[in-house]
């Protein structure tokens, strides 16, 4: 591809020819070890977890790889961080401490308990939550914190244990991005009491949908295993239930696929990497467009979403909308615009006041820098980052293509 002679053509968005015509890699992947442990699982007429064993070694397997001593596994990452902030004793008029910049299931999962979500702002560099700013937020009511490992690149877990620590809250890490993550030379899930993962179809490994609880406290992993089976004990009775627990068993299907998907995934890992640090220095050079950073004591990134800040300044004024349609065009489509902070969110707003009240919304503390990142950034899918030098070469050109046409 010559960059020069491309950077000058007229936009694929004006009726011009497009960057690239070639697909991204696609997504999911799976092979003949999806097949064969999926054939397995049908012809054992073990299809659910309590009579096989792919979603109980699955989750053992996966606890070990994020250096971890157990895992629960659970349909989805919405219902791994509900039952892991019950199991650390969140109930109805406890607060959770969390980010304004994340999926709504970060903050759902706490009202869904009948406790409020307390948004705190973000460091703009990362995208993650800023610790400094946690103790401000901190009330009597107060139980736990649930740091998010925004794309990837865990949040800085030394600033929120020691908030944590200092006021007697539990840890909860949404790490439903950060499979295989490592901040400061550890993995991600148990540096606090308790993580959370998802395995939803856009993830870096997935079954569809999954999830799971990671912990290294005994106690926490034995109420987690009781919780997601109706409130059953290990090793009673079927019918003895001593808690009110929910049925939230994965299938034996999900269990088949998550072992071959984690096999998989310390092929992928460097392939995303190499691809992120491409794109770090490639698009440095592009005035206007400023990759997030990431951490120096982030020693692994999962790499499940590049961030980048737009300015539209640097691009004729044409908002970050109409940049998103001319790169589709230019045959770029895994990029797209983040979250909807959740301080601005009218489900979160329509839950707080039927649970808390009026005061409950116009309460919510203002976090600036959640809403500018909302408003500026932009996301490139993990998938891409698995395509080689040429395809990371495209997207930086068909951004220069756009800012030469529009500047
Ligand atoms: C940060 C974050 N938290 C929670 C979830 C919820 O996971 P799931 O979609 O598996 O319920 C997701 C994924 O969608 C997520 O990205």
């Amino acid at each position: 591809m010559d960059r020069q002679s491309v950077r000058t053509d007229r936009l694929a968005v004006d009726g011009g020819q497009p960057t690239r015509t070639t697909p991204f890699p696609a997504w999911p992947v799976a092979d003949e070890r999806e097949e064969r442990l999926l054939l397995e699982v049908l012809h054992s007429g073990k299809w659910g977890e309590l009579s096989g064993d792919k979603v109980t070694t699955f989750a053992a397997r996966f606890a070990a790889f994020q250096g971890a001593k157990y895992g629960v596994c659970v349909p989805n990452g919405t219902m791994a961080l509900e039952m892991g902030l019950r199991a650390l004793g969140v109930g109805p008029g406890d607060e959770v401490i969390t980010t304004s910049y994340t999926f709504i299931a970060t903050a759902s999962a706490a009202l869904s308990l009948g406790a409020k979500p307390v948004f705190v702002d973000i460091d703009p560099r990362t995208g993650n939550i800023d610790p400094e700013k946690i103790a401000a937020a901190v009330t009597p009511r107060t139980k736990a914190i649930v740091p998010v490992h925004f794309g990837g690149q865990p949040a800085d877990l030394d600033g929120v244990v020691v908030v944590a620590q200092r006021h007697g809250l539990r840890v909860l890490e949404d790490a439903a991005q950060a499979w295989g993550a490592e901040w400061q030379g550890r993995r991600v899930g148990a540096i606090g009491n308790a993580g959370t993962f998802s395995f939803q179809m856009s993830k870096n490994m997935t079954a569809g949908e999954g999830g799971i609880v990671v912990t290294d406290d005994d106690a926490l992993n034995d109420l987690c295993w009781s919780l997601h089976n109706v409130g059953r004990v290990r090793e009673g009775a079927w019918y003895q239930h001593e808690i009110l627990g929910w049925n939230f068993r994965m299938t034996e299907w999900a269990g088949a696929v998550l072992l071959a998907q984690l096999e998989r995934l310390p092929e992928q890992m460097p392939v995303r990497e190499a691809s992120a640090q491409y794109l770090d220095g490639a698009l440095a050079e592009i005035p206007g467009i400023s990759p997030l950073e990431t951490d120096r004591r982030v020693t692994r990134h999962a790499r499940h979403l590049y961030p980048i800040r737009y300015d539209a300044t640097r691009f004729g004024n044409h908002p970050r909308a109409a940049f998103i349609a001319a790169m589709h065009a230019e045959g770029v489509p895994c990029i797209s615009a983040g979250y909807v902070p959740l301080t601005q969110s009218p489900a979160i707003h329509r839950a707080l006041h039927d649970l808390f009240g009026p005061d409950s919304v116009a309460g919510i503390a203002p976090c600036p820098l959640a809403d500018e990142a909302g408003e500026q950034v932009l996301w490139i899918y993990q998938n891409a980052l698995l395509g080689d030098r040429e395809d990371m070469e495209s997207i930086a050109t068909a951004m220069e293509k756009i800012q030469a046409a529009w500047r």
